[in-house]
């Protein structure tokens, strides 16, 4: 339109009275014309572009910033009050995790000798106990039993043997995404407590601390055979319901710790005493201090 320029142009373009209220001079035309070129989704693009540019340039800063260090996310699941459901949200996140990440590798290591997890994970009540039967009959046992015999046998030299018992649980159970692998449950465990607590004593003087790398060495055998970067895995380790030396193999292979609980005085007292034996946070510390100052104390540990 010859002769007008900019605010007027457009107006008059859009069929639009300048002058008028707000919308209300507004012509169906231009209505028609505004949704037809999109108005809405170009004027919410315009609002959102510079919040969003920023935050997408803060999430990019932040992972450029962690570059290489972002690693491999290890979770232990547990507390010390049994029938919390640390077994079933092992299962559930993990079978999950596994679902929405295709393009990662997810390792559950089954650490309580209930194996109630390996049993939801290899099918369920009926074909999933058959399935640990039989596993846990094998020789050598492909659990982590196995694992461990192998470990109490040459317990301060890395035999290197952890892939070996990690197994494809959609060998067994259909369901379960293919990239979710799993380190059987053995009720052998508790049998094999005692010898795993006599290693951490004799031997060389750093008998304690390589005792304790176990799981460590385990995971870094199972993620070698991957070939994958530490970022593009995830591990779930599944804890029995108290504090033994395989817990503490857990607790000290893992770097997140997650804990089940119901809303309960039990509960209450049982995460008392996880936060007491891992962080030696103190009852007393507990009272006086509010969630949140609990919780800045509980990430700065
Ligand atoms: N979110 C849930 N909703 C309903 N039922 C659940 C849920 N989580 C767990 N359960 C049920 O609670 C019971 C105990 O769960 P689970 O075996 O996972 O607990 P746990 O903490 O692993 O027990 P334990 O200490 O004996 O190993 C199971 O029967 C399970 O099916
Ligand atoms: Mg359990």
């Amino acid at each position: 339109m010859p002769g007008l320029s900019g605010r007027k142009y457009r107006a008059r373009a859009f069929g639009l009275r300048l002058g008028a209220g707000r919308g209300r001079g507004r012509s169906d035309e231009w209505r028609r014309q505004w949704r037809r070129r999109d108005g809405w989704g170009r004027m919410l693009r315009w609002r959102l572009r510079v919040p969003l540019t920023r935050a997408r340039r803060q999430v990019h800063s932040s992972q450029s910033r962690l570059g290489d260090k972002v690693s491999m996310a290890i979770y232990a699941l547990w507390n010390n009050k049994g029938g919390v459901g640390k077994s079933y949200l092992t299962f559930q996140i993990a079978s999950e995790y596994a679902r929405t990440h295709q393009n990662q590798k997810v390792l559950v290591i089954d650490l309580c000798p209930q194996a109630n997890a390996s049993s939801m994970l290899l099918g369920g009540i009926t074909v999933g106990e058959r399935n640990l039967v039989k596993l846990s009959t094998t020789s050598p046992r492909q659990t982590i039993s196995g694992y461990v015999e192998q470990r109490i046998i040459s317990p301060y030299q890395n035999p290197k043997v952890g892939s070996g018992f990690a197994l494809n649980v959609n060998a067994f159970n259909k369901r379960i995404a293919k990239n979710l692998f799993l380190i059987v449950g053995d009720e052998e465990l508790e049998v094999q407590a005692s010898r795993v607590s006599n290693a951490t004593r004799p031997g060389p003087a750093q008998a304690w601390r390589l005792v304790h790398g176990w799981i460590s060495d385990l995971i870094a055998d199972v993620r070698k055979s991957w070939n994958v970067k530490e970022s593009e895995s995830a591990v779930f380790i599944d804890c029995n319901p108290s504090f033994s030396i395989y817990t503490e193999l857990a607790m000290s292979a893992s770097d997140r710790l997650i804990i089940p609980f119901s809303a309960d005085g039990s509960c209450k007292r049982a995460v008392r005493a996880v936060l007491s034996l891992l962080y030696g946070i103190t009852s007393r510390l507990l009272r006086n201090s509010s969630p949140i100052g609990s919780t800045a104390r509980l990430a700065s540990v």
